[in-house]
């Protein structure tokens, strides 16, 4: 099984296997989107399942919520969850410190919802996508369909005053037709090469009429779980104050188990 496995996919699985360990008995757990994500939900799945597991869990995105029922997670709205203990999701690219590119599985404004709504998020990745300077891949931004070029018009005017390389952005598309997120909204991918000010270009972004989100997340991850193809895993941990880091190793082959007992 582990061997029809991508090294990013062994990477993604160890990553998600071993951040699933976070996850104790009676917890309220937001569940990001993407396909490190789907390795969580599945191995949280796994765990409800074979260890009899009780939690609540809110899911970022319609697809996440109907693969978390499909293996047996007791789904809610973070309406009737209200508060969550602790969301772990995947990102696009990450940085010394934490600061995130999330929005490329288009669950952005979900995503940023539910873990701003979480004690603790923990972002799981693959090593690849640890960066010095975010910025080489495209920042996804969440807009209403109304006036979406006018909305892209004075997107690109406001980059031309921030600490950004590129400028140009266009809109997501599924085929011939725009992608819709599971809000209704359109997404512009913003090609800015290099990101100088994350927080700044967050705030001013936000305050473009028209705009719901960005994908820029400050200050609101906490550890990261970085998975590695050999099945190693580092994790940092951020709330201390200082980055504390300490290795560990999944065994992949237990990634047979997870597709087994289903
Ligand atoms: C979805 C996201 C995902 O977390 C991000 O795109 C990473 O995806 P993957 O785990 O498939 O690499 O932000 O909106």
């Amino acid at each position: 099984m582990t061997s029809d496995l991508t090294p990013i996919d062994r990477a993604k699985y160890a990553s998600a296997h071993c951040a699933a360990d976070f996850v104790q008995d009676g917890m309220r757990v937001g569940l990001g989107t993407g396909s490190t994500a789907a390795w969580l939900v599945r191995r949280l799945g796994a765990r409800v399942r074979q260890e009899g597991l009780r939690i609540i869990a809110v899911p970022t995105s319609s697809r996440t919520a109907q693969l978390a029922r499909e293996v047996g997670i007791n789904v809610v709205s973070l309406d009737e969850a209200r508060w969550l203990d602790l969301t772990i999701d995947g990102a696009d690219e990450f940085d010394a410190e934490l600061t995130l590119i999330k929005g490329g599985g288009g669950a952005l404004l979900h995503e940023k919802i539910v873990a701003t709504a979480s004690d603790q998020m923990i972002v799981i990745t693959d090593a690849a996508k640890e960066v010095k300077t975010l910025g080489a891949f495209p920042l996804p931004v969440e807009v209403v369909p109304f006036g979406w070029p006018a909305t892209k018009a004075l997107v690109e005017e406001v980059l031309a005053s921030m600490d950004v390389m590129g400028r140009q952005s266009s809109l997501r598309m599924n085929g011939t037709q725009p992608y819709v997120t599971d809000e209704g909204n359109y997404i512009l991918d913003l090609a800015l090469g290099r990101i100088g000010n994350a927080r700044q270009l967050s705030l001013v972004l936000n305050q473009v009429p028209g705009v719901v989100e960005n994908g820029l997340f400050v200050d609101i991850a906490d550890q990261v779980v970085i998975g590695h193809a050999d099945g190693t895993v580092e994790l940092r941990d951020l709330t201390t104050g200082t980055p504390e880091s300490s290795v560990r190793q999944v065994d992949l082959e237990d990634a047979r188990n997870i597709f087994s007992d289903l």
